[in-house]
């Protein structure tokens, strides 16, 4: 297998002493004292932790856990991964060949193209950029679902980067246009933790509404992002028993197991979630609401798309100014980092993080319209 190079994790390793952090696209993280006090849980939880070997499955507690965060997933239909990156990997390496095709929207999450395209399968980009309204975006992906057939269907919701979702109505139209053409289905759900709306309940699952009616559909999930513990790299997914236990297989040949104190630590902050992620929704919000009625974009200095809906971060059009220009600047002067669309194949966007305070993220629009004025071209 040939990898091409991840280009964002270049940008994060150039950029990670900037002290004001808008690339990731996860909320900011704790410390592990940090993290204990936000749950209100005593850290000595922590001292019986077995340090031995831990079941290639996954602790039965946390998939336990994480069954309870669906209608209809029980335990032993999930198995715990090292990130969703491993699950990715393995279950690509699965069912992907170089007769494989693949459809996917566009920009996306690296590794959900980089490693078909290293298996040498066809990938197939829907680019949401072109429609920037959702209704448009669902009518232009049945339609090719439809015409390409791809074995496999990828969808990320909430998207990473463009921050929207798609509704219960709209994945069974997904999905039942999946079944037709016998297309294989794999939902992202990474931020599914981190609603931006009004329910305050984490997002149903894509699949365990489209597994009511089709049995093709496979998905992974994480808390890590939403719960601000990226270093714990523990992830999971969701398959049928022979999927399950191929995977199983194939993590004897890499990791193994994921440890037992990243496992529980994984357990606790779903099971509590919501006091964990209360302040950064509400900054989440917040910050949405500043830049959509900011001067940058009242001066069309930056063009929003979608509407948020999940995660934290969104994916503005910038004007009058080179995005990675925009970017060095940030990081060189300021120290403040954010990620230009270049990384994703997207030159004069951005993707910007909103989950950090209120004040943080005034300073960062500041900036970026000082950069656009004094830097830009007129
Ligand atoms: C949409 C999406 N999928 C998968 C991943 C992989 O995440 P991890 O391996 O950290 O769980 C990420 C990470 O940013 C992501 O944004």
């Amino acid at each position: 297998m040939i990898f091409k190079k991840v280009k964002m994790e270049d940008w994060f390793i150039k950029n990670t002493s900037c002290k004001h952090n808008f690339s990731e696209s996860g909320v900011p993280d704790f410390t592990l004292d940090e993290f204990f006090q936000k749950i209100k849980i005593n850290k000595s939880v922590l001292n019986n932790i077995f340090l031995g070997n831990n079941s290639t499955w996954g602790s039965s507690g946390l998939r336990k856990e994480v069954s309870c965060t669906y209608k209809d997933v029980k335990p032993n239909n999930l198995i715990i991964t090292n990130g969703t990156s491993e699950a990715l990997y393995i279950f690509f390496n699965l069912f992907l060949n170089s007769k494989s095709k693949v459809l996917l929207l566009y920009p996306a999450f690296p590794l959900l193209y980089l490693i078909p395209q290293a298996l040498k399968a066809k990938v197939y980009f829907l680019d949401a950029l072109r429609y920037e309204n959702k209704a448009e975006l669902l009518e232009k992906l049945i339609l090719k679902i439809n015409k390409i057939k791809p074995n496999l269907l990828i969808i990320n919701i909430p998207h990473n980067p463009l921050g929207f979702t798609f509704n219960e109505k709209e994945i069974i139209e997904i999905a039942k246009t999946a079944k037709e053409n016998k297309v294989d289905i794999l939902f992202d759900e990474h931020y599914r933790f981190l609603p931006i709306n009004s329910t305050k309940k984490i997002f149903t699952s894509g699949y365990g509404i489209a597994n009511k009616f089709y049995n093709r559909v496979f998905a992974t999930g994480s808390v890590i992002k939403c719960a601000g513990i990226v270093g714990i790299r523990a992830g999971w997914m969701i398959a049928d028993n022979n999927t399950l236990n191929k995977i199983r297989d194939y993590k004897d040949h890499i990791t193994h197991c994921v440890p037992l104190i990243s496992e529980v630590i994984t357990g606790l902050a779903v099971s509590n979630i919501s006091k964990i992620t209360k302040n950064y929704i509400e900054n989440i919000k917040n910050n949405w609401s500043i830049l959509k009625n900011s001067k940058l974009v009242k001066e069309g200095k930056i063009i929003l798309n979608y509407e948020l809906e999940g995660g934290c971060v969104c994916f503005p059009r910038i004007s009058g100014i080179n995005t990675f220009k925009l970017a060095e600047i940030l990081a060189k002067k300021y120290s403040i980092s954010i990620m230009p669309g270049e990384v994703f194949g997207k030159s004069g966007y951005i993707r910007i993080n909103l989950s950090q305070k209120q004040k943080e993220f005034g300073n960062l629009l500041r900036k970026i319209n000082h950069i656009i004025k004094n830097y830009g071209k007129v």
